[in-house]
């Protein structure tokens, strides 16, 4: 199986190495490359995606990616962040799934990754505003939608859709969509909760939560927060699917500028990722649940800065890997 790696900017380069020697120890026949993503392909060849990297990630059986982003891109118009959706859009991984797991906490936020805000018209009028456009067909939301009801039954078959609707024509859609896949989901309880709401009661009362089923921007902004109520976005992974292969297999952190080079990343929310990349990328559940296991064991044994402990990436990973021998 041939899994693209891209360590990108910042930190991800430290978390893909730390990929890189974990995946080694799994027994499959793992074969990893490595490509030119994000700040680190701008600078090199002008491009945050270029054509050689899509070409590998396309006949890639899944694509294991770090972080983008760069500080001394903030000002530019070619960003690396750019190349991330492209890539998202061109690869159509439109379900993107982050799992948030902790003290009395057990959720997934199932967030539309390639449409919306992200992915909409913008532009300058020439009177100088500014504007960024919402869009959705309702195909899209069905697609999501389907991807939330099917993760709801294998889990405890309760979906919490997030929308604004009392605002929001494109959340009028996102509401009546999802009403019309429910009733192919008679087993699955529905709720419909606004996205100010929702990040409330994330806040004080995870636990009530099963699946979250979101739109682009909201899923962004309130899988972060679930992230934050679990142990914080050093140990949170995600998967990124389509219809097919390749999906996307990234961490929710991003590149951590303040942290970068200094060896002290949490390589939980890369390896959680790695995971994730077994079970929903190349249908090895087995493999799977022995690397969550080892990655549970370390972040006990073994805890980084950031959850108030003292490993540096390297110490961790090693924990990671003394766990899956074990
Ligand atoms: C994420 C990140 C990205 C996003 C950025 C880096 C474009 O915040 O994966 O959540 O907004 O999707
Ligand atoms: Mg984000």
């Amino acid at each position: 199986m041939r899994i693209v790696l891209l360590p990108g900017d910042g930190i991800g380069a430290e978390v893909c190495a730390a990929a890189a020697r974990v995946l080694r120890e799994v027994p499959l026949e793992l074969d990893l490359e490595e490509h030119l993503f994000g700040g680190a392909a701008i600078r090199e060849t002008g491009d945050p995606l270029p054509p050689e990297t899509l070409a590998a990630c396309r006949g890639a059986d899944a694509v294991l990616l770090g972080a983008v982003g760069a500080a001394e891109f903030d000002r530019a118009d070619v960003r690396p962040e750019h190349g991330l959706i492209r890539l998202r859009g061109e690869l159509d991984v439109y379900a993107n799934l982050r799992p948030a797991r902790g003290d009395g906490v057990d959720l997934v936020v199932v967030r539309e990754l390639v449409g919306g805000l992200y992915y909409g018209e913008r532009g300058i009028r020439p009177d100088g505003t500014v504007f960024d456009t919402m869009e959705y067909r309702p195909e899209q939301v069905e697609r999501i939608a389907r991807r939330g009801f099917e993760l709801a039954r294998g889990r405890r078959g309760h979906v919490t859709s997030i929308d604004k609707a009392n605002i929001l024509a494109t959340s009028r859609l996102w509401r009546e969509v999802v009403e019309g896949i429910a009733a192919d989901y008679p087993d699955v309880g529905l709720e419909h909760m606004l996205v100010d709401n929702c990040g409330m009661q994330l806040v004080q009362a995870p636990g009530r939560f099963d699946v979250l089923l979101t739109e682009n921007t909201f899923g962004d902004i309130l899988s972060d927060v679930a992230a934050g109520i679990t142990g914080g976005l050093g140990v949170a992974g995600s998967a990124s699917l389509g219809d097919g292969r390749p999906g996307i297999f990234e961490p929710v952190h991003g590149s951590a500028p303040d942290i970068a080079g200094k060896g002290i990343a949490n390589p939980a929310a890369m390896l959680r990722s790695a995971a994730l990349m077994l079970r929903h990328g190349l249908d090895k559940p087995d493999e799977a649940e022995r690397l969550e296991t080892a990655v549970d064991a370390a972040l006990a044994s073994a805890p980084t800065p950031d959850l108030g402990g003292g490993a540096t990436t390297s110490e961790l990973t090693d924990a990671v890997l003394s766990a899956l021998r074990r």
